[in-house]
């Protein structure tokens, strides 16, 4: 078969991943720990073919050229020399949530990628293989290839063989609700290969933020194995202002935060002390997303509604790895 298509999920960082131990093999400085969503997903399709004299891509029916063509040509162009494939291929996607918006695009995109691209030219992988090549198109990809709670291993081989993720618990674990706050429309201003690359090469801050999160890792995957709610909310919002405080810290300083996404924190804030279990996590962009039990989701929802600058809410629970068809 030289055609397959997969579906893919975002998914959204408990403790985040912001810095790389290898650029070229874009290897992870530390481990993260994330939940795939349901509710958002990209649809990508693979068709290698001897007619084809280029690559060609189109996400949401926008032809991709220069820089963007680019990066998702040197992606097919592993999956050639992993397969034999010698073709050109045409790659669809379309996605169902705003692309480049700090919605985690890329990780659904190049887990969706990395399958279908696979499966059309013929390769059976597993999931590490699977993650482990996600992870060369986006850190964040590797962990969408599975569902659930996710851990993301940093690894230690120089070749990065050892840096995929595995699956903590999977998506029936636990029914939280993930709900995200739109809080500014069109691409946010620094992606997050150049902000991360920014903060490891200027911040003050960087080594003590990949310090911490060895810390914060094992107190995460806990929290979850547990359903404690609260002990996850410290640690999630910790590791957030923390990734954020490193970029912060970079010169010139990366401030991925509108007033909005401030006052959005403040409002979460005040909402857990009267007693409502809901916490924030924020990545490179400016919206935010609040997490909470399924239970509280209409009052979250109201409070995220009800927030001066909130443009739209988004709601989403936990979801499945990537699949085929
Ligand atoms: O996968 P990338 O290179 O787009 O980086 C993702 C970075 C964050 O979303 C900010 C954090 C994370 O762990 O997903």
């Amino acid at each position: 078969m030289s055609k397959a298509t997969a579906l893919a999920h975002p998914n959204i960082a408990l403790v985040k991943y912001w810095g790389k131990r290898d650029v070229a093999l874009n290897l992870p400085a530390a481990p993260s720990l994330s939940l795939t969503l349901a509710g958002m997903e990209t649809r990508t399709t693979v068709e290698f073919d001897a007619s084809f004299d280029s690559d060609h891509a189109q996400i949401n029916g926008a032809v991709l050229r220069g820089p963007k063509l680019a990066r998702l040509s040197d992606f097919l162009e592993r999956v050639r020399q992993m397969s034999g494939e010698d073709r050109f291929a045409r790659i669809v996607s379309e996605n169902t949530f705003p692309t480049a918006a700090g919605l985690a695009s890329s990780a659904s995109g190049f887990a969706a990628l990395a399958t279908a691209a696979t499966q059309a030219a013929g390769l059976e992988l597993g999931s590490e293989e699977l993650s482990v090549l996600a992870r060369l198109g986006s850190g964040s990809a590797a962990r969408s290839i599975l569902g659930g709670f996710v851990e993301m291993r940093a690894g230690e081989r120089v070749d990065g063989q050892d840096s995929f993720a595995v699956q903590v618990a999977d998506a029936n674990h636990w029914d939280l609700r993930c709900i995200v706050a739109i809080t500014a429309e069109g691409e946010k201003s620094v992606g997050s290969t150049d902000g991360m690359m920014d903060t490891m090469l200027t911040s003050t801050f960087y080594d003590a933020w990949i310090a911490g999160v060895y810390d914060d890792m094992p107190v995460a995957r806990q929290a979850i194995l547990e359903r404690d709610f609260m002990a996850l909310a410290t640690v999630a919002e910790r590791s957030c202002l923390r990734m954020h405080a490193s970029a912060i810290a970079a010169d010139p300083g990366i401030l991925y935060w509108n007033p909005t996404t401030v006052r959005l924190i403040h409002r979460i804030r005040r909402a857990r002390k009267d007693g409502l279990p809901v916490f924030f996590t924020i990545d490179a962009g400016p919206h935010v997303k609040v997490f909470c039990e399924a239970s509280d989701r209409s009052a979250v929802e109201a409070i995220l509604k009800s927030t001066e600058g909130v443009l739209g809410t988004l709601s989403t629970r936990p979801g499945a790895g990537v699949s085929i068809g």
